[in-house]
């Protein structure tokens, strides 16, 4: 156990509301059997309005709650008025990385390669959506601006498969990005504290990465030791640590990226808060690092205080 650290009390948040509740409480309860297996003293919280109260008698928060609340920005914000340090990003990065299309203005702005794409609001006018629409050429992605796994996300090959995917994306969010749909390898890249970490392919046997893919045990295989090209190595590790750095990110993040047949590295989304079990993608790509799960646990709380 780092000396340093070893001294503080620290709280794991997790569980909260968000739809993400069941995963947090996966990583949560993965982080803190960790840490107590290394002697650190930990204490588990569940979010509810009690954490004000119960948050005065930690001196570090270790941020596992996933989705609204916990990744958005919020969580953060209510730590900083605490003035409790926590792992991972801060309030403006996590709410920006939260937002697809907000963020992808960003990247575009620092030069990354982003799927073309348009926002359309809840009870837009018709008149506007058809200009939108009138010219695009399909296939389209669409998905909810802000949120995960997949949910209300599908591909539109027709424009009648169009209006029928936005109808199911604004069932889980008043805005809805609709992307030009690239064709091309799933490479999910982490990064930790600005610098890149590895990276994993995703082969879904699905026609994308959907919640299904992603939740059932055997439709997807991941790629540990993908087999891609220098170049293409190195342009999913460019984009990935700008993504990171244009953000502001701190701790871990894992960028998803479509990489194109040309070589292109496609920035779908940066998430700011990975998950975190034995078994997740993050650990994974760690581990082939050499870094055990142990190690990166700890390596993220001293990243936190050094944060500070
Ligand atoms: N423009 C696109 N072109 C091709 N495939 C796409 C595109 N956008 C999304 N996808 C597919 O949909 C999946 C989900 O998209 P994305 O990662 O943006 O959403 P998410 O639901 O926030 O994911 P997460 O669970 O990682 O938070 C991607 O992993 C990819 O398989
Ligand atoms: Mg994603």
């Amino acid at each position: 156990m780092k000396t340093v650290i070893k001294d503080l009390k620290i709280g794991v948040l997790m569980g909260g509301v968000s739809a993400e509740r069941e995963i947090s409480l996966k990583t949560g309860n993965a982080v803190a059997n960790s840490l107590v297996s290394m002697g650190y003293n930990v204490k588990k919280f569940d979010l509810d309005k009690n954490f004000f109260e119960d948050a005065k008698n930690i001196d570090i928060c270790f941020n596992a709650l996933h989705g609204t609340l916990g990744e958005d920005g919020k969580i953060q914000g209510v730590l900083e008025l605490l003035n409790i340090p926590y792992t991972g990003s801060g309030v403006e990065a996590s709410a920006i990385a939260m937002d697809k299309i907000k963020s992808k203005i960003i990247f575009k702005y620092y030069g990354l390669a982003v799927p073309d794409f348009f926002s359309v609001k809840k009870g837009e006018k018709a008149e506007l959506l058809n200009k939108k629409i009138n010219n695009l050429r399909l296939p389209y992605f669409i998905k909810p601006n802000a949120q995960g796994s997949s949910v209300g996300a599908s591909i539109a090959y027709s424009k009648s498969e169009l209006y029928l995917a936005l109808e199911d994306a604004f069932k889980y969010d008043d805005e809805v990005i609709a992307e030009e749909y690239i064709v091309g390898r799933e490479i999910q890249f982490a990064v930790f504290s600005g610098k890149p970490l590895g990276c994993v392919e995703i082969k879904p046997n699905d026609s994308f990465y959907s919640y299904s893919a992603k939740y059932t045990k055997g439709k997807t295989e991941y790629i540990l030791n993908p087999d891609l090209t220098e170049e293409e190595y190195k342009a999913c590790e460019n984009a990935s640590v700008l993504a990171h750095t244009s953000l502001d990110c701190k701790g871990i993040t894992r960028t998803d990226i479509i990489l194109s047949d040309s070589g292109k590295a496609y920035v779908l989304e940066i998430n700011t808060l990975p998950g975190l079990t034995e078994f997740s993608l993050v650990p994974m790509i760690a581990q082939k690092k050499g870094i055990d799960f142990n190690s990166l646990i700890e390596n993220i709380i001293e990243d936190a205080i050094s944060c500070e």
